[in-house]
């Protein structure tokens, strides 16, 4: 058996979707990624979103709407994707790499706390894997520091902390699309906010600082009503960058949006199965402290102090597996910013990432477990 670590689940309804924007021959940004804004702000109860072309996209652009001075320091989590932390170089802002909490693996409060220092503007957490950072405590740090929060709300579109959307705790909220991810629309991300003021300023930006969308402007082309000839009139007041979201992708996302509550559902039943099935292991444990009822993981992860061991046993038996991640530090790019984040610098060589996706069947899952059992009984 071949069993690969995550798959899109994609079908008839995203093939409609897509055949709809086709007829109208209009892929680039237009009315379907309005709709897709509105409708995600709607799902995740936030006052507006903008959608662009990745989270790389959305977390550079979020960092930007503070306008915050080059050289300023913003927190990353030290093991997370590299995306988060060059959001800040994006900005000329310094990463300063916080440990992570050894047993949910997102950022530790305490260490936030030790690494603030006068010249620190921003913090970013990452819910790693799916799993929240508890939110309501960061959320008084931050406002007890004046710092903005950026939720990387990646690994986790759909799930719900405390009653309340992840992605709407933070100042903004930033989700990826891309095609691994909880939902897809192939690439894609998403910038969601309460704050409208903040991120509306972020539509120039993400279409290359012009301050008004193409689509909108090209119903006046052909209209004879409009007797003014500057309806191609636009003007570029900022230094912006090509990030738009496009009719297909949204067109897909759309689609995506209606299932992502069953596809989470699903993840959550397979992690289920997987947790009972190797709940009496000794030398296997899981990634994290799984919390089922309103999350959305993305991951299925588990530890093992011969992670290399098992990542080798897995292979031979067609189980594809991973390390969601190498600490950023120690990234030649990132060396320079390298902090004390010793936590991190052990836990990630235990870390092993294993298949889940929405269309796993039990029968693969079952495989799975009795290959980690059968490791663990060595
Ligand atoms: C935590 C985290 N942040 C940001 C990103 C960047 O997402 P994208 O690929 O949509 O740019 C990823 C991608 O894997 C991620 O895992």
């Amino acid at each position: 058996m071949q069993i690969r670590l995550f798959k899109p689940c994609v079908g008839e309804e995203e093939l409609a979707n897509i055949r709809e924007v086709f007829e109208r021959a209009w892929l680039g940004l237009g009315p379907r990624v309005a709709q897709f804004e509105k409708e995600w702000s709607e799902y995740i109860g936030a006052k507006t979103s903008v959608a662009v072309n990745s989270a790389t996209a959305a977390l550079h652009l979020s960092l930007l709407a503070f306008g915050f001075q080059p050289g300023k320091k913003v927190l990353v989590p030290a093991i997370s994707f590299v995306s988060t932390a060059t959001a800040a170089l994006y900005n000329q802002l310094e990463p300063v790499f916080v440990d992570i909490d050894p047993d949910t693996l997102s950022l530790s409060l305490e260490d936030v706390e030790r690494k603030m220092t006068p010249d620190t503007v921003a913090v970013l957490p990452v819910h790693m894997g799916g799993h929240p950072v508890p939110m309501e405590r960061l959320m008084e740090i931050g406002r007890q520091h004046r710092l903005a929060v950026i939720e990387d709300c990646a690994h986790c579109a759909g799930g719900i902390y405390k009653g309340k959307k992840l992605g709407t705790w933070g100042d903004i909220g930033c989700f990826s699309f891309e095609e691994k991810k909880c939902m897809t629309t192939g690439d894609g991300g998403m910038i969601s906010s309460n704050r409208a003021e903040l991120i509306e300023p972020l539509r120039a930006y993400r279409w290359l600082g012009i301050d008004k969308d193409t689509w909108r402007r090209s119903a006046g082309y052909t209209s004879p009503e409009a007797i003014d000839a500057r309806h191609w009139y636009y003007e570029v007041g900022v230094l912006g960058y090509k990030y738009n979201m496009n009719d297909l992708m949204a067109a897909i996302g759309l689609a995506q949006l209606k299932k992502l509550d069953r596809m989470n559902a699903r993840r959550r039943a397979i992690i289920q199965r997987y947790l009972e099935g190797i709940k009496d292991c000794r030398q296997i444990r899981p990634l994290f402290p799984y919390k089922l009822e309103d999350s959305a993981y993305w991951i299925f992860g588990v530890r093992c102090e011969k992670r290399d061991d098992l990542i080798l046993h897995l292979k031979k038996k067609g189980i594809a597996t991973s390390v969601h991640y190498l600490p950023i530090p120690m990234h030649p790019l990132f060396r320079k910013y390298s902090a004390e984040t010793p936590v991190a610098n052990r836990v990630w060589q235990t870390m092993l990432t294993v298949p889940l996706f929405p269309d796993l069947t039990d029968g693969e899952v079952d495989y799975v477990v009795e290959a980690l059992r059968e490791y663990d009984r060595r």
